[in-house]
């Protein structure tokens, strides 16, 4: 790739210059749901780079922090069942593999409404959850998480020192791939934990992007899509050594990475099966994002003649889970309401307002029981098999599933 000498730009993570293979176009934030409107929506380039040096796939141009994060930001993780579950096992997980009895010490980074710590609280276990908003750092606190509202970062893990002590493992789910700045994380978590503590931390994994061609996982909050090549060049260079790592199947596929101190813990053969599958699947090489691009744009087409289709032949289609990564899908592939009649969601904020950018209907799940379309596009695809288990008896068997997915099938 030819590097244009008049817009250089840094990769976020080692400062490398980085040039984006792409762009998805102009992107609204992704949780801008709104009750009309607006004059003045915003929106910003989303176009993703690759760094040749520290192989990390990053979004270039980002909102401003308080565009995405903000009072009405109301992202309550205790919703979800299904998460509730996840943390539990997430957090029994830590504490047979990398407890250390009565030294344990556990800090959650972004700790939510206390969904994971409250597993740790339950047990008697010192803890303390680091969460930026105020809103749900107040329920974690209801749930007895200890909690302190604050943004991690080196100067944080000296207080939290001075007041607690070390810590034995610092964990953190679906927030670090959030923050743009990781080397002062890396940082601040080196100088937190104690000589065998452990760093653990899981987001959307890129090799389920790229095989899945699950682009909508990239938007404005989601500043990075890692891999294991990528978080070991970014916190190797920080005194850690990645020792585990654990696929995940939750948010249309994660990997939990799990980094200690270099030196101090073995290392997993796991750790370097997957480095090699990544290698020999070129994550590593330019090349393998062009593809990503080419795929995006055949499954872009290929979205749009469904709809196209459909409306054609005077179907009705709508939007199952008006979810932060629908917004992606809608605005690169330039779809409103003019393709889709309306998008159910059962969160009642979202209920009666219009998706960021492209403006379609976002309505009950009770209106979407008595207004079963003929086609339904399934937004919330990495909920499929609890939504189609849900869903299978009650909608008859002549309305077509699909998702925007090219290589995703769907079990009906
Ligand atoms: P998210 O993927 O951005 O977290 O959003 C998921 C959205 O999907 C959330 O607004 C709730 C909605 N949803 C439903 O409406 N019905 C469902 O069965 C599930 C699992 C999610
Ligand atoms: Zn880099």
């Amino acid at each position: 790739m030819k590097i244009d000498q008049m817009k250089i730009k840094e990769c976020r993570a080692c400062n490398n210059p980085i040039e984006e293979f792409m762009t998805f176009g102009q992107m609204p934030i992704a949780n801008d749901f709104m009750k009309e409107k607006k004059d003045n929506e915003y929106f910003f380039e989303m176009a993703p780079a690759f760094c040749n040096k520290c192989f990390t796939f990053q979004l270039v141009e980002q909102p401003e922090a308080d565009m995405m994060f903000h009072e009405d930001y109301a992202f309550f993780s205790r919703q979800s069942k299904f998460m509730q579950i996840h943390f539990k096992e997430y957090a029994n997980w830590v504490l047979s593999n990398y407890s250390q009895g009565d030294n344990d010490f556990i800090v959650e980074l972004g700790s939510n409404d206390g969904i994971m710590l409250e597993n740790f609280a339950n047990k008697g276990i010192k803890h303390l959850g680091v969460e930026p908003s105020q809103n749900v750092a107040m329920v974690a606190q209801e749930h007895g998480v200890n909690t302190e509202v604050s943004f991690f970062g080196y100067q944080t893990s000296k207080q939290i020192i001075e007041n607690y002590g070390n810590a034995s493992a610092i964990l953190a789910a679906n927030v670090m791939c959030h923050i743009p700045d990781l080397n002062d994380i890396a940082k601040g978590a080196y100088n937190l934990l104690n000589e065998k503590g452990v760093l653990i931390f899981e987001d959307p994994y890129l090799g389920d992007m790229l095989e899945k061609v699950s682009y909508d996982q990239i938007y404005d909050e989601h500043v990075y899509i890692f891999s294991a090549i990528s978080v070991q060049n970014i916190f190797g260079s920080h005194g850690f050594e990645l020792i585990n790592l654990m696929p995940q199947t939750t948010h249309g596929g994660s990997m939990r990475y799990v980094f200690a101190k270099k030196g101090q813990r073995d290392i997993q053969p796991i750790v370097n099966e997957i480095i090699e599958n990544e290698i020999s699947n070129g994550f590593d090489k330019e090349s393998t994002y062009i593809k990503f691009k080419e795929n995006c744009e055949l499954s872009k087409k290929r979205f749009r003649d469904i709809l196209i289709k459909a409306k054609d032949s005077n179907k009705t289609v709508a939007g199952y889970g008006a979810t932060s990564k629908s917004t992606t899908i809608l605005n690169y592939c330039n779809v409103g309401p003019e393709l889709i009649d309306f998008i159910s969601d059962t969160t009642p904020i979202k209920q009666n307002t219009l998706t960021p950018g492209k403006h379609i209907p976002v309505l009950s799940y009770e209106y979407f029981k008595e207004n079963i379309p003929d086609v339904i596009i399934l937004f919330a695809w990495n909920h499929a098999n609890e939504i189609i288990q849900k869903e299978k008896d009650e909608i008859d068997k002549n309305v077509e599933w699909i998702t925007h997915l090219p290589f995703f099938e769907l079990k009906l």
